[in-house]
């Protein structure tokens, strides 16, 4: 099973941050967008797990939150990797709050204890909201630079568990469940 720890955000986000894509989407840039349902915050990713390890993956998520304190996550600013003029993922931003980055280092070393390895690369948190079609050639991205400095979305969400989720793949993309919630303790 394809597994990763993520933060998910409440229906409501989810769909406002659908919305303020609405522009951006009627453009017809070659993106796949992510299903409002399927928007959220990777911590870690792990990659294809064998079935009877889930229950030492759950301990280890327990294990890294332990004492960790829910926390306010604001959500604003959109962006691209690796830059606007060749994008391959269009974000929505997450302020580097220090109880996420903490939260998120505490899964990498528990993770980490029970054989994924560290992943090489800094955290810069972010809601993926598309990815690029393959397909995609330098000169379909023309504007998109300023469609994406325009759009507009500003939020925050109380994030009270760090959930363990399962991405099943298809032909029609992606489905995510969520197999196990992690409780932060009250704020
Ligand atoms: P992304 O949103 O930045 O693409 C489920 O696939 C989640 O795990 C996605 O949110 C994805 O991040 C993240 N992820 C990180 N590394 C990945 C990888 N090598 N393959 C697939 N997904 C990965």
């Amino acid at each position: 099973m394809r597994l990763f720890v993520a933060v998910n955000l409440p229906d409501e986000v989810r769909a406002a941050i659908w919305q303020s894509t609405a522009t951006m989407r009627s453009k017809e840039f070659p993106i796949r967008w992510v299903s409002a349902e399927s928007i959220h915050l990777t911590l870690k990713f792990l990659g294809d797990v064998d079935e009877s390890l889930e229950s030492q993956v759950i301990a280890a998520l327990e294990s890294a939150v332990l004492g960790a304190r829910g926390f306010d996550l604001s959500l604003a600013g959109f962006g691209a990797f690796p830059n606007a003029h060749r994008p391959r993922v269009v974000w929505l931003g997450c302020e580097t709050a220090t109880a996420l980055g903490l939260v998120q280092h505490r899964v990498e070393e528990e993770m980490n204890a029970i054989g994924f390895p560290f992943e090489g690369r800094p955290f810069r948190p972010h809601l993926t909201l598309g990815r690029a079609r393959r397909e995609a050639r330098t000169t379909d991205w023309r504007g998109f630079d300023g469609i994406l400095r325009q759009a507009a979305f500003k939020g925050s969400v109380a994030v009270d568990t760090i959930d363990l989720m399962q991405s099943e793949l298809s032909r029609a993309g992606a489905r995510y469940n969520r197999r196990y919630e992690a409780g932060l303790s009250s704020l």
